[in-house]
């Protein structure tokens, strides 16, 4: 089974950025726990901090990946182009949002994404991943 991660600006930073909101922990050290728990699954993961190139990701994994967990970070809430590569492909997407965006500033209780996606976890931290991951492995084709 395959299964992309893909994150949008900023969560390169993660452990050092605003610990208090996103916590302390590396993404690539949580996802090293994840390829641990989940031998099965054959993970693939990018980040980029750039709009366009998350969508040519989305395009170029969209069609045969089994599942694709997407933070689009801050361009959750600005990207028509992010919304539109999500309506375009056939592989399921679940957005994430470590942290709750309906409960931070009003600009981001917008998203181009969660109206396009399969569905949405909000504000569960870290684990949001785990849970994407947990409903794309069990869900029926
Ligand atoms: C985020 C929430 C966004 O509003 C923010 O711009 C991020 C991270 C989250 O995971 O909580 O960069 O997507």
């Amino acid at each position: 089974m395959k299964i992309a991660i893909i994150n949008g600006p900023n969560l390169n930073l993660l452990g050092k950025r605003e610990t208090g909101i996103y916590g302390e922990i590396a993404f690539e050290t949580y996802l090293a726990e994840l390829r641990r728990k989940y031998p099965q699954v054959n993970f693939h993961y990018y980040q980029s901090n750039i709009e366009g190139e998350l969508v040519n990701e989305l395009q170029r994994v969209g069609y045969d990946y089994d599942g694709i967990i997407l933070n689009p970070a801050a361009y959750t809430h600005t990207s028509v182009a992010i919304g539109d590569a999500i309506a375009a492909i056939t592989t399921p997407v679940v957005e994430v949002h470590i942290s709750n965006v309906h409960a931070r500033e009003d600009f981001r209780k917008l998203s181009h994404v969660s109206g396009k996606s399969t569905g949405s976890i909000i504000g569960l931290g870290l684990k949001g991943y785990e849970l994407a991951l947990q409903y794309l492995t069990a869900r029926e084709k």
